[in-house]
């Protein structure tokens, strides 16, 4: 592997933040101390080096009080305000009794003086979650308003209080949204009318970018936009555009790209790091796998390491900062255990090669829920690659994607059958059975069974 890079990135802000400070120190304007702070105020180009990162007790204690769950309970796992009432506490499944104030007073009590990284999952868009019923939100598609005033705005100014300046606040931007306004809108097939009403209304747009110039206005936030996986926006017709779509959202509503501070693939996903037995260029029979394999399907990636830093560029390309860095969601994507694959599958057909061979084991691409035989993937781990700034457990291990039925809620929540073992699939994933797990409870909640198969088929293993 080279080299990471991520050093080098950005040494404009940090050279301009501290080079002002001392030139201001040596003219006598200001006290050292001034100086100090004002040098430290700067971002840092990679807000993972050289900090630890918060651990959610309640996640925490969940995790340890399943069998062999303590050999992960102190892993870093996002904090997600999937409501407006997580803001103070709701105590629901989902959310527990800690509100935003509490995790960042014990955030400050983690970094006992030191660097500490806090991750924050910003997830409460109007209309949320167009193409999925799981996930619905409490608001409603027309409700900007609200989502500006009562979530944004109370997140904002808990986060800017001065007893939390010194930690790094990593907001991770609304998980599937921008990208559905690309994929799952129009003439294609995979179109539903709640994305046409959210591209129409420009909500989302305007939701993020309220959220990206809010938040970015706060100088030890870091935002991290949503940017699907690889099996989502790989595709010729749906990267650029969505690249696009995030420099458009980026400049919306108050926002600049200056706002952003990267990007975050995979969110709570199954898509392979990396596909270790084959690569998109390889050719089974003089024949490119690429076009031939059903699994790739004419994608130009097929994993999330080379995929993210791939799209990386291509963000950059359509004006986003050269100094932008990755995340990767590596919370579940794991694939260990038995099914996984030992060496290369057979050259007999671009087929045969790529399902024998292919680390990710879900039946297809575009399932998304509580898929069976998924495990933990990558610990998390600082700066792993060149471009990413880190791989992140933002999808806490253990909590469920959706109920695998209906299940009454208060939480906005609908039963998405995605999530329902018998489902046969629709056009998202080209009509294949769904792959989940058998009595899944409402999403957010914690789903033991599931944990405990992510703990077997964890890889690298515990
Ligand atoms: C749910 C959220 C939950 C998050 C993390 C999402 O699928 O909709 O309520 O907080 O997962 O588990």
């Amino acid at each position: 592997m080279t080299a990471n890079p991520t050093a080098a990135r950005r040494p404009h802000l940090r050279a301009v933040g501290a080079a002002a400070a001392a030139a201001a120190l040596a003219a006598g304007l200001v006290s050292a101390t001034a100086a100090t702070e004002a040098a430290a105020a700067e971002r840092v180009d990679n807000p993972y080096e050289g900090a630890d990162v918060y651990v959610n007790p309640e996640w925490s204690a969940k995790a340890a009080a399943e069998p062999g769950g303590e050999a992960i309970a102190d892993q870093p796992t996002g904090v997600w305000l999937d409501r407006i009432s997580a803001i103070e506490g709701n105590d629901s499944p989902t959310t527990g009794s800690m509100g935003l104030r509490d995790h960042l007073d014990e955030a400050v009590e983690q970094a006992d003086g030191g660097e500490l990284v806090f991750q924050v999952v910003i997830y409460n868009l109007p209309g949320r979650d167009c193409a999925a019923l799981a996930s619905n939100g409490e608001l409603g598609p027309d409700e900007l308003d609200r989502y500006e005033n009562e979530y944004i705005d109370p997140i904002a100014e808990i986060i800017s209080d001065p007893a939390y300046s010194d930690l790094r606040i990593v907001t991770t931007i609304e998980i599937d949204s921008l990208p559905n306004l690309v994929t799952n809108v129009g003439g294609r097939d995979t179109a539903t009318p709640e994305c046409d009403e959210m591209l129409a209304n420009g909500n989302y747009v305007d939701g993020v970018g309220y959220a990206l110039a809010q938040l970015g206005a706060i100088d030890n936030v870091y935002n991290y936009v949503d940017a699907g996986h690889h099996g989502w926006i790989g595709w010729e017709d749906n990267f650029s555009a969505s690249a696009e779509l995030f420099y458009e959202a980026a400049n919306a509503n108050g926002a600049t790209p200056d706002d952003v501070h990267g990007f975050i693939s995979n969110t709570a996903n199954y898509s392979a790091l990396e596909e270790e037995y084959f690569s998109i260029k390889d050719t089974v029979n003089g024949e490119p796998i690429r076009e031939n394999s059903s699994w790739i399907d004419w994608n130009n990636y097929v994993d999330e390491l080379s995929f993210a830093q791939a799209f990386r560029e291509e963000l950059v390309r359509q004006g986003f900062d050269p100094g932008v860095g990755m995340l990767i969601d590596t919370s579940r994507n794991g694939w260990g255990g038995p099914d996984r694959p030992t060496g290369p599958g057979p050259e007999t057909s671009a087929d045969e090669y790529v399902d024998e061979g292919r680390i990710d084991r879900r039946i297809h691409l575009g399932n998304w829920c509580n898929q069976a035989g998924a495990g933990l993937g990558e610990r998390p781990t600082t700066a792993p690659e060149p471009g990413i700034d880190a791989y992140v457990w933002m999808k806490p291990p253990g909590e469920s994607d959706g109920s695998s039925e209906e299940i009454p809620n208060d939480e906005g929540k609908g039963f998405d059958r995605m999530c329902d073992p018998a489902y046969e699939g629709n056009a998202r994933n080209q009509n294949n059975m769904s792959g989940a797990l058998p009595d899944a409870p409402v999403s957010g909640h914690w789903f033991s069974a599931q944990f405990q198969e992510l703990l077997e088929n964890a890889h690298p293993p515990l």
